[in-house]
């Protein structure tokens, strides 16, 4: 059961009496940006659902949870989007949050790939409740498993953010590979939380980190190239 507002209150001054200054108002800047952008786009994506709960039994899979808003601004703001031309694939799009901060810049084309035929309905409504708030016209979302989807060779940018691991993520990044080598381009790639994702790509030369967002220890999140 969630806490009464004055036990809130107190702990929040308990919070402050400590000298935890900085965390309390990260947690401040983190709840009011997350109530500010779901009620601008009138959605719901917050909260985290575990891999039961979505029916999947797949341990390679992962469950969901948004990135914060704030930080998908902050890491979508450094992309040049090229209006009408990029298009931009979120592996793993949950209920559509990423899709969103997405489609408010000029990508020709917006997809979302999800396992979960809940998270798709989920994205699917959330997309709807947004549209007017959307430059993108064009976003489109695909139930089933990233390992089978086959890539368009259109895509430009692709967003990750721990959705699957081992050989799930092994099988996709030879779907990336193949279709750079089908249509020569250079694709930026996103990965929320690219631990894993930076060893398995140790030794494919066709992937470069361009840089890196650290989100004070809470999230780290690389930029790469990718290019054959
Ligand atoms: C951490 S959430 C990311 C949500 C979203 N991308 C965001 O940033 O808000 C991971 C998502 O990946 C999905 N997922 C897990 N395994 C998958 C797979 N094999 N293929 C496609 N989606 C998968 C889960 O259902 C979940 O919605």
């Amino acid at each position: 059961m969630a806490a009464s507002f004055p036990v809130r209150f107190l702990r929040f001054i308990g919070r402050l009496a400590r000298g935890d200054v900085k965390k309390t108002w990260d947690n401040c800047v983190y709840r009011v940006s997350e109530y500010y952008y779901e009620r601008r786009f009138g959605v719901r994506t917050e909260g985290g659902q575990t891999l039961p709960e979505l029916g999947i039994t797949n341990g390679e899979c992962g469950h969901y949870s948004p990135v914060p808003y704030r930080f998908l601004q902050k890491v979508f703001a450094s992309l040049e989007v090229r209006e009408g031309q990029d298009v931009f694939l979120d592996y793993g799009c949950g209920k559509g949050r990423a899709l969103i901060m997405a489609a408010r810049l000029p990508f020709r084309e917006v997809i979302g790939v999800d396992v979960s035929p809940r998270m798709c309905v989920a994205a699917q409504e959330n997309i709807g409740r947004a549209a007017t708030r959307l430059r993108c016209t064009k976003v489109r979302i695909y139930p089933g498993d990233a390992a089978d989807f086959a890539m368009p060779d259109e895509v430009s940018v692709i967003y990750f953010y721990n959705p699957f691991f081992g050989s799930i993520l092994a099988a996709v990044l030879d779907r990336i590979e193949k279709s750079l080598r089908r249509r020569s381009r250079q694709i930026t790639l996103i990965y929320f939380n690219d631990y894993e994702f930076a060893r398995q790509v140790r030794d494919r030369g066709w992937v470069r980190k361009l840089r890196e967002y650290p989100f004070r220890g809470y999230h780290s999140c690389g930029v790469y190239q990718c290019e054959l």
